[in-house]
């Protein structure tokens, strides 16, 4: 539904986004992670047809975004990562004046509100003035004008930055009810664990460039090949030796009755480690699988170390 083919752009001699390619298939929800200044907000303009790129180009449901704007606006839906204020307005009046800038043929308007208004949640708040809003309920206006023209592609910058923890999760199933509705969703944030559980795959970028793309099993397995085991011994200075005798096994720290290592191999191999252990004396206590942890990958990702 969204195809990005080697995309940059440049603001004068500075590249923003330096050939950046993903695609997000049909009821995806795509995370688009990285730090501020990686490209983000620049992707996601081209996308909504708000800027053209310099290079490479990018499709919405086919259609190229330079070459079929006006079609490609009406396809897609776009929240800013910042809301214009609109003082003196409530709710109801905020929907039907961007209704109206949409387009909506009058006597369908009241129904489309209703219709956005009950997605988001905002039916109790439509008297409630747009300026004296909380940041969650602002975020659930952003979207709910977003939807008012029933767009089947959603481009969301970092909706979830500023929300407490409840307005986050209630972001979360809002976006799980709009992918389960056919909607393909590209959602950007800079800080991955806020994004991680709502997305069905991400693509970490930084400095215009995309590190990797995929679900986030797939980026773990493709980045950090193998797995962390944990072993609890009463002997580590006996064991991390008799560890280091395996080729398959990488010590990476130890402790005073724990070693963890990296074991790159078949899984039942693992039994021949344990046997080793064993054979050279080394009290066995315990043996887990320690789950790779996505927020140190990604800070090892955007600090460059992982090529
Ligand atoms: N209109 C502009 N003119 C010049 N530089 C820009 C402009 N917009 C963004 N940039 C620069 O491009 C880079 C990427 O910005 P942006 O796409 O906003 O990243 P992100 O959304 O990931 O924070 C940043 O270094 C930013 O300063
Ligand atoms: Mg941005």
């Amino acid at each position: 539904m969204i195809e990005v083919a080697g995309l940059r752009k440049c603001y004068g001699d500075f590249t923003a986004v330096d050939g950046i390619s993903f695609t997000v298939p049909r009821g995806e929800v795509f995370g688009f992670i990285g730090p501020n200044g990686a490209g983000k907000t620049t992707t996601m303009r081209v996308l909504a047809t708000l800027l053209e790129p310099t290079e490479g180009s990018a499709r919405v449901a086919g259609l190229d975004v330079v070459e079929f704007s006006e079609e490609v606006k009406r396809l897609v839906g776009y929240m800013p990562d910042h809301a214009g204020v609109y003082d003196g307005l409530d709710v109801v009046e905020y929907l039907e004046f961007f209704a109206a800038a949409y387009s909506i043929p009058r006597p369908r308007r009241a129904a489309v509100i209703a219709d956005v208004m009950d997605l988001t949640d905002l039916g109790e708040l439509r008297h409630r003035p747009v300026s004296g809003m909380s940041k969650g309920m602002r975020q659930r206006l952003m979207l709910a004008k977003t939807l008012l023209h029933d767009p089947q592609v959603l481009i969301l910058d970092e909706p979830a930055a500023g929300l407490d923890p409840r307005a986050r999760i209630e972001l979360r199933a809002l976006l799980k009810e709009l992918a389960s509705m056919g909607k393909t969703i590209l959602v950007s944030s800079h800080i991955l664990t806020e994004l991680a559980d709502m997305c069905t795959s991400v693509g970490i970028v930084e400095k215009g460039r995309l590190h990797a793309a995929g679900t986030v099993a797939s980026i773990l397995g493709q980045l950090n090949p193998g797995r962390t085991m944990r072993l609890r011994t009463g002997d580590p200075v006996k064991a991390v030796p008799a560890l280091r005798s395996f080729a398959s096994v990488e010590v990476l720290d130890s402790g005073e009755r724990w070693v963890t290592f990296r074991h790159d191999g078949e899984e039942d191999e693992i039994g021949d480690v344990v046997r080793a252990l064993a054979i050279c004396g080394v009290p066995v206590l315990g043996l887990e699988e320690e789950k790779a942890d996505l927020e140190d990958l990604f800070l090892r990702l955007t600090r460059g170390e992982v090529q």
